[in-house]
């Protein structure tokens, strides 16, 4: 998506060796008309799936999955994190391993909102090693609902995520693909 290369070229930051900032617009301070320009273009990408509900992981998942949300005239569902869980009958959860912060958390959904049969597209702002994305799947099966796709606003294709969603057969939809980091700047996909 050309405006959103743009605004990365212009506004993200390369920290270190695989992370890019983009706080100015997406991960802190929000671009409401960016979003929703991203969020027609899900809309547009996944038009021909049908879709029931849009599920995201708080709290950067939040902005583009509701604008996604919007543009599918459906509801938009955020997993909650939480550091430690009591299991409950009433949630679905699953196990969330970050590589950037080394650490475990849980996400969780309750079960009134989301069911049986429900066709579902995960979106979310990274698509890094495919954790968040994993969790969110296990979810989905444990509801027996289906996953019809997942949405990402920046793809890393250096890591091992999109790799991993391919090989299971996944429809998977980025916005901005980037290949590479080189010398601080952002070398895009394609
Ligand atoms: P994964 O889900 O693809 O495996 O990602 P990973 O564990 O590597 O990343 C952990 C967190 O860091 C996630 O946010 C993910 O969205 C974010 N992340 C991954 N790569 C980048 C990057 O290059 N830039 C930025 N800004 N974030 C990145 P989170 O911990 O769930 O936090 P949040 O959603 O509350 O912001
Ligand atoms: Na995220
Ligand atoms: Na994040």
């Amino acid at each position: 998506m050309k405006i959103l290369e743009e605004r990365i070229k212009k506004d993200g930051r390369v920290l270190g060796e695989d992370v890019l900032k983009v706080d100015n617009f997406l991960n802190h301070q929000v671009d409401p008309q960016l979003m929703q320009e991203m969020g027609d273009e899900f809309g547009r990408l996944f038009a021909d799936e049908k879709i029931d509900k849009v599920l995201t992981v708080e709290s950067s998942g939040i902005a583009p999955a509701i604008f996604a949300a919007a543009a599918l005239k459906v509801p938009m569902v955020f997993a909650r994190k939480k550091k430690s869980i009591t299991l409950s009958a009433e949630s679905y959860i699953a196990d969330v391993y970050s590589f950037t912060k080394q650490e475990t958390n849980h996400v969780m959904i309750d079960k009134r909102f989301l069911h049986e049969g429900e066709r579902v597209l995960i979106i979310d702002d990274f698509l890094a090693n495919g954790q968040a994305v994993t969790g969110l799947m296990e979810i989905v099966d444990a509801a027996q609902a289906q996953v019809v796709g997942v949405g990402i606003v920046i793809e890393k294709t250096f890591q091992k995520g999109r790799a991993m969603l391919d090989e299971q057969g996944v429809h998977v939809e980025s916005l901005a693909r980037i290949a590479a980091f080189e010398d601080g700047h952002v070398v895009f996909a394609d």
